[in-house]
This record gives C-alpha cells, sequence and structure tokens, in this order.
C-alpha cells in the first residue's frame, strides 16, 4: 500500500475543524484521487479542552505550533492559526526547514511575508500552497499560478471581502444605512466585532497584494495599494448610482499601466449590467483580464468553513500527487528570487470617470461656479444632475451630482478644492470613482 499522506493541522478553528470533518468524511474520495491515504496525525490549537464538535481521536495533540512544524509525524504543516507574525510565522519557517510542505490560508502572513516564505519552501525543494488565502473557496490562485503561465495579465480585480459586499447589497436592497447594515452582519456572524480590517478595505488589500505578484511578477507590496474602505457610503451614493446606471462595490483592482502597477481597494461603480455588479450578499468574485485568453471572471463562496477547507484539501492533494526529489513550481508563479520590486504608480495619475455627490447652498451661480472649477481642469461632466433635497434644510440646499468623463485623480481633486473654497458646500464632497469595464 502507498504510504499515506501526514497532515499536522494548527488551528482548529471555523477553516481547521471543518478541514478536519472533510478529511474525515470523504477519506476514501481523497485516497482514490490524491493516489495515496491522507491522515491527520498531529493538531494543535491553543485550548486542549474546548468542545469544537469534532473527534481527534487517533490524531497526538501539540501544546505549541512549532513543536507539530517539526514532528516526525507529519509531512505536511497545514496552518490555519491566522495572523501576520508569530506563532504562524516561526512554525512555518519551522516546518520548511525540518522538510516539511505547507499548506496556509493565511493572507495575513503572505502579504507580509509571502516572498521570504516563498524563497525558503522553494530553497528546500518544498510546496508552499495557498490557495485558501484569496477569495476562500474560489481556485483563483492555481488559475494564475498554473493555468495563465502563457498570458501577460494586464488587470485582475475583484470583490474580495463577504463583509463589505453583504453590507453594501443590503444597503441597496433594503434602502438600510450604513451602521444598521453592519450590525445586522455582525448578529449573523458576518463581521468580527472590531469590524474595521473588512470594512476599511485592509482584508481586501492583504488579498489583492498577493493576487499582484501572481499577475505582475512583482513582489508582494501591501504598502503600495492605495486604501478606501466603504463607511463614508451612504444610501444616497447607492440611489444616485442605481439612477445612473451603476452599483458600488468596494474592489480591489491592480493593473499594469505605463507608469507602474496601480493597486487599489476602493468603493467603485460598476455598470448595473456588467457580471460584477451582479455579485451580491456574501459571494465573493475575482477578475483576470489577460492577453491570450482575454476575461475570465470566477464568483463563490468567499469564506466559511466548508467552502475555505475545500480550497485548503485541493492544496493538500496537490502535495498528496507531487513526487518526492521533484523540482516543485514556485509559489509565486515564477522564482522568488526573479520578482521584481514593485513599481507603484500613483493614485494621483489614475484615469477614469468619476461620480461627485455635493450638497450645495440653493443659490443662483451655484451651478456655474461647479461648471467654471471643473472646466479650469479640463474636466468634461458626462451628466449634472440635481436631485430633490430631503431633510430639514430641504429649501436651503441642493443635491447635485456630476458624472465625468474620463479625467485623472490630480484634476479631480483639485476641482473639489476649488469647489469647496467657493463657499457653497455643505459637508464633504462625495468622490466615488467609475470602473471601466468590458
Ligand atoms: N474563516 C474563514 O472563512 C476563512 C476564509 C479564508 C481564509 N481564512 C483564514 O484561515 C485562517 C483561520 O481562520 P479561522 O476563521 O478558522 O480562524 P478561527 O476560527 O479564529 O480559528 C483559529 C484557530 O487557531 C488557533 N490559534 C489561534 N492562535 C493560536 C496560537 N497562538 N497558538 C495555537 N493556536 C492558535 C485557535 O485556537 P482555539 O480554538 O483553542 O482558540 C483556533 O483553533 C486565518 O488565516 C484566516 O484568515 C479564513
Amino acid at each position: 500500500m502507498t504510504s499515506p499522506l501526514r497532515l499536522g493541522i494548527a488551528g482548529i478553528g471555523t477553516v481547521g475543524a471543518a478541514l478536519i470533518r472533510l478529511v474525515q468524511d470523504k477519506a476514501s474520495m481523497l485516497e482514490e484521487r490524491c493516489g495515496r491515504p491522507v491522515e491527520i496525525t498531529g493538531v494543535n490549537a491553543r485550548d486542549k479542552n474546548k468542545d469544537r464538535g469534532i473527534s481527534l481521536e487517533g490524531m497526538t495533540w501539540f501544546d505549541d505550533p512549532a513543536s507539530l512544524a517539526k514532528s516526525d509525524e507529519i509531512d505536511v504543516f497545514v496552518e490555519l492559526m491566522g495572523g501576520e507574525d508569530d506563532p504562524a510565522l516561526s512554525a512555518v519557517k519551522d516546518a520548511l526547514n525540518a522538510g516539511k510542505h505547507v499548506v496556509t490560508a493565511n493572507k495575513a502572513l503572505l502579504a507580509k511575508h509571502g516572498v521570504e516564505l516563498a524563497q525558503l519552501s522553494e530553497s528546500k525543494g518544498l510546496l508552499l500552497n495557498f490557495e485558501a488565502a484569496v477569495a476562500g473557496g474560489i481556485p483563483v490562485i492555481k488559475v494564475m499560478r498554473e493555468s495563465l503561465t502563457a498570458n501577460s495579465v494586464s488587470r485582475v480585480f475583484g470583490i474580495m471581502n463577504g463583509t463589505c459586499n453583504y453590507i453594501l447589497t443590503r444597503m441597496e436592497d433594503e434602502g438600510l444605512s450604513f451602521d444598521a447594515c453592519l450590525a445586522d452582519a455582525q448578529a449573523l456572524g458576518f463581521a468580527e466585532a472590531d469590524p474595521t480590517f473588512d470594512i476599511e478595505g485592509n482584508d481586501t488589500a492583504h488579498k489583492l497584494a498577493i493576487l499582484a505578484s501572481l499577475a505582475f511578477g512583482t513582489r508582494i507590496a501591501p504598502d503600495a495599494i492605495y486604501l478606501e474602505g466603504i463607511s463614508k457610503i451612504t444610501t444616497d451614493d447607492i440611489e444616485a448610482a442605481r439612477d445612473l446606471g451603476y452599483r458600488i462595490k468596494l474592489l480591489g483592482v491592480a493593473s499594469r499601466t505605463s507608469a507602474g502597477v496601480e493597486s487599489r481597494v476602493h468603493p467603485a461603480m460598476v455598470p448595473l449590467g456588467s457580471p460584477i455588479a451582479q455579485i451580491a450578499g456574501v459571494t465573493n468574485a475575482v477578475s483576470i483580464e489577460a492577453d491570450t485568453v482575454g476575461s475570465l471572471m470566477m464568483s463563490g463562496p468567499g469564506a466559511g468553513g466548508d467552502a475555505t477547507a475545500s480550497a485548503v484539501a485541493s492544496d493538500i492533494c496537490d502535495i498528496a500527487k507531487s513526487k518526492p526529489g521533484h523540482q516543485h513550481g514556485p509559489a509565486l508563479g515564477q522564482p522568488a528570487v526573479s520578482l521584481v520590486p514593485h513599481e507603484r504608480a500613483e493614485m494621483r495619475a489614475h484615469a477614469g470617470g468619476y461620480f461627485i455627490r455635493l450638497t450645495v447652498l440653493d443659490q443662483p451661480g451655484t451651478m456655474a461656479s461647479i461648471a467654471t472649477r471643473m472646466a479650469e481642469q479640463e474636466i468634461s461632466l458626462e451628466s449634472i444632475v440635481q436631485r430633490r433635497a430631503k431633510g430639514e434644510s430641504a429649501s436651503e440646499l441642493a443635491p447635485i451630482i456630476l458624472i465625468t468623463h474620463e479625467t485623472t485623480e490630480a484634476a479631480i481633486k483639485t476641482a473639489l478644492k476649488g469647489i469647496e473654497s467657493d463657499g457653497r458646500l455643505k459637508g464633504e464632497a462625495q468622490m466615488i470613482r467609475i470602473e471601466k469595464l468590458g
């Protein structure tokens, strides 16, 4: 009989417990497809006595992840603890140094230390697999790393945070405020007690940093990503967007431009009829534009124990099928030493259309002064609409919506400063970028 592939799993939370259940329930199917049995021989978590609703029978309990990572009882170290530094970082290094393949779902760890870990795995001739780290159950890493080797990618973008998409979907469908939708997301377990990381875009940025590296052969650079979350989006924006044929989504976008790689996470207007606009609720989607294949879009569950465990299991199967002693494919699609520095295209050079929502004093000359400020920056307007004012001061205030033709971020920012200095604006201007699709 072929020797089993022995797994050591550190982290038995949402994903770890689902993976253990999956490996137990589908043991014979996995054996058939992997060509050898897959067994969990060691586990680790913080609390040995916690009831996890799964059987850990036959598995050795390790009190710390490092000793599991180095154990002679395992062939693969599966890191499902989370966290960008220790203990995940040192345990993964320990595992690689001890000759174990590694599977992780940890985007924070990879965004910060991915290049170093990829280099270490390559120097040891070991696999470092991380399908679950981006968009959970959607097999986007494999597609980018393996299926698109003959392509030059020009843009990769997507909806990669289910919490944000859930909030925006409910705001639109039910006319609820951002705060009300966030509270519901927390009550339903879609959002963390501290949701900042999700709603301010950091989680999407971690995933985008990994995708940008795979797409453009650059070193992973989370700090090079422009970041803007969804907490300032109002139902007024969502209504106005819909009336103008758009929907607002939190997008992560990385594209190749003449000035370098433009990587950004921000709310974006997408045409109502576009495929990405149809992605509702907690669902994720990733779209890739490449020269040979054209455009691809994959959508599906971006989180959840079972969907994420499905991706982790596929990484494990790839290791089970790999031949000992053979040179393995590099973790980031090309040797880590050959990755080039991420040359950042500045956001002020970003070119695109813009949605601007202004609340102005309803006085003669206001429209003309707005038009002048736009013209000074050579911004041409696709439309300018005065909407019906709501609330107590409705008679003195006028909400104005502008849609611009393609211009630069620098021009828009200067025009808005000018409008502000003219003293007719009430509150802050809202500016949402329109993503050009198709
Ligand atoms: N949840 C998802 O849908 C999802 C989707 C994609 C990727 N991921 C990634 O998958 C990883 C795991 O996520 P999760 O949702 O399963 O997390 P989780 O439910 O919070 O579980 C984390 C597990 O790690 C253990 N742990 C935490 N710190 C530890 C430490 N210092 N030493 C030993 N064990 C420690 C915890 O032990 P105790 O149980 O004893 O407290 C728990 O079992 C993260 O990197 C996450 O980003 C998650």
